[in-house]
């Protein structure tokens, strides 16, 4: 019965990969909404460590049927890409994967086109991925995109592709001054799409509703964090797509009463990649050691991410916008004899104490966090039970449940799947 979304509660890389790998073992289904290969979700099992772009991360998980939602913007390059990798690791995909017909393509002139964007932007550059996720969602918006269900008959995929890829050309040699592709190389680079992806191609909304009428466990894998929701983030820096829990009710045609639980995923401490406001940053000196301890550097660009505290304000604003049942805690074990251990308890602007986050540019540029000090404790990653966990670790979490009235389901200190805590059991029965 329950269908559990799991939702990134900051600014993404919050562990929602070995969080959705966990929730696997009880689900039916694993569902992608939005983003696309910009993300990267990393899973640990045993030795190996597994990054995943653009399948759900239920994939390893034998006998699940993973779906790509009409919200996801695919490139197929990296799909394919992906698609060897996980064979190669023995994951059978026959009959457990459905991407939808109504899924965006990522072209590699998209990729092109955000390069020169960033380029241009220069100081004000966003620090995407550059992985065309930009641009993908904008042609989608224009309704000049190409849709997995073009890709399927020959005649309208070369009018549709041939169409995009001539609008991208005459952009890029017009006004980028660069020399224009090749239309042929292109097409041909579609067929090859075609033949790859048509095994997987379905209608994965409809697949998702038959999972849902025979109560199903259903769980819906966020991708990126609520403060890069394209309108509820820290726009410009933000991704475009919807992180939120609008993300699954939109790209997925998942009806909001569906959902019965709603999963953050709040990382012990905060990162960022790529620029705009981050208001809990850390000194370089203290998020040098904090990032090397909690390996924070990009699962797909490989950029070192900015490290910062634990950022209450932002998390009970997550919190509200998504209306989150229950968090999971991740990386508990990267504070580990952390002192000072600082969290921010508000946000002022000019002095003057603000209680939601700020709604501007300017708000967001000017806001200065106003910090709680915790004692800290010493040894938490060998901990396997709540009655074990060091008292200051108890007083942190307790700090999350007070601040953002929201309990801790789940407590992860360390990759592996043994490193976890359900204080208060299973989600998913
Ligand atoms: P884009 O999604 O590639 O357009 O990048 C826009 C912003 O979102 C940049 O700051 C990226 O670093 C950030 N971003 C995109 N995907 C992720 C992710 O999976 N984790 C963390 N940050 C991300």
């Amino acid at each position: 019965m329950p269908v559990v979304a799991v939702i990134g509660a900051q600014w993404g890389d919050e562990g929602k990969g070995k969080i959705v790998d966990l929730l696997s073992s009880k689900a039916d289904v694993v569902a992608r909404s939005q983003g696309g290969a910009n993300a990267g979700h990393t899973i640990e099992r045993g030795e190996e460590k597994i990054i995943l772009h653009l399948l759900p991360s239920g994939i390893l998980t034998p006998g699940i049927l993973c779906l790509i939602g009409p919200g996801v913007v695919l490139d197929p390059e990296a799909f394919i890409k992906e698609l060897d990798h996980v064979k190669t690791l023995g994951v059978s995909l026959q009959g457990r994967l459905t991407l939808d017909f109504r899924t965006h393509l990522v072209l590699p002139t998209h990729k092109l086109i955000e390069a020169h964007q960033e380029k241009d932007r220069g100081e004000d550059m966003i620090g995407t991925t550059c992985r065309g996720i930009g641009p993908t969602y904008a042609d989608k918006a224009s309704r000049q995109g190409v849709r997995v269900g073009d890709l399927l008959q020959k005649s309208r995929r070369l009018k549709v592709c041939g169409d995009l890829f001539d609008h991208h050309a005459a952009l890029l040699k017009c006004f980028y001054k660069q020399v224009e592709p090749d239309r042929k190389v292109f097409l041909e680079m579609t067929e090859r799409w075609a033949e790859a992806l048509a095994p997987f191609a379905g209608d994965a909304v409809e697949q998702l509703h038959q999972a849902l009428d025979t109560n199903r466990n259903v769980l819906l894998e966020g991708a990126q964090g609520t403060l890069l929701d394209l309108d509820l983030g820290t726009y410009p820096y933000v991704t475009s797509s919807h992180p939120t829990i609008g993300g699954p009710v939109l790209g997925l045609g998942v009806p909001p009463r569906k959902i019965d639980f709603v999963l953050g995923v709040l990382k012990a401490y905060c990162t960022r990649v790529g620029c705009g406001p981050f208001p809990t940053e850390m000194d370089e000196v203290t998020a040098e050691e904090i990032r090397k301890r909690g390996a924070e550097f990009g699962s797909t660009t490989g950029r070192p991410r900015r490290c910062g505290w634990l950022d209450l304000i932002a998390a009970r604003q997550a919190a509200r916008w998504n209306g989150i049942d229950g968090w999971a805690v991740t990386k508990l074990d990267v504070l580990d004899g952390q002192k000072p251990l600082k969290a921010c308890i508000g946000y002022q602007i000019k002095g003057k104490v603000i209680t939601s986050v700020p709604a501007t540019h300017q708000g967001w540029e000017q806001v200065e966090p106003v910090y709680g000090e915790l004692k800290g404790w010493k040894d938490s990653y060998s901990k396997r039970s709540m009655e074990d966990l060091p008292q200051g670790a108890i007083e942190y979490l307790e700090t999350i449940e007070k601040f953002t009235h929201i309990p801790v389901y789940m407590i992860s200190l360390g990759a592996g799947q043994e490193a976890t805590i359900l204080p208060r059991g299973e989600i998913i029965k």
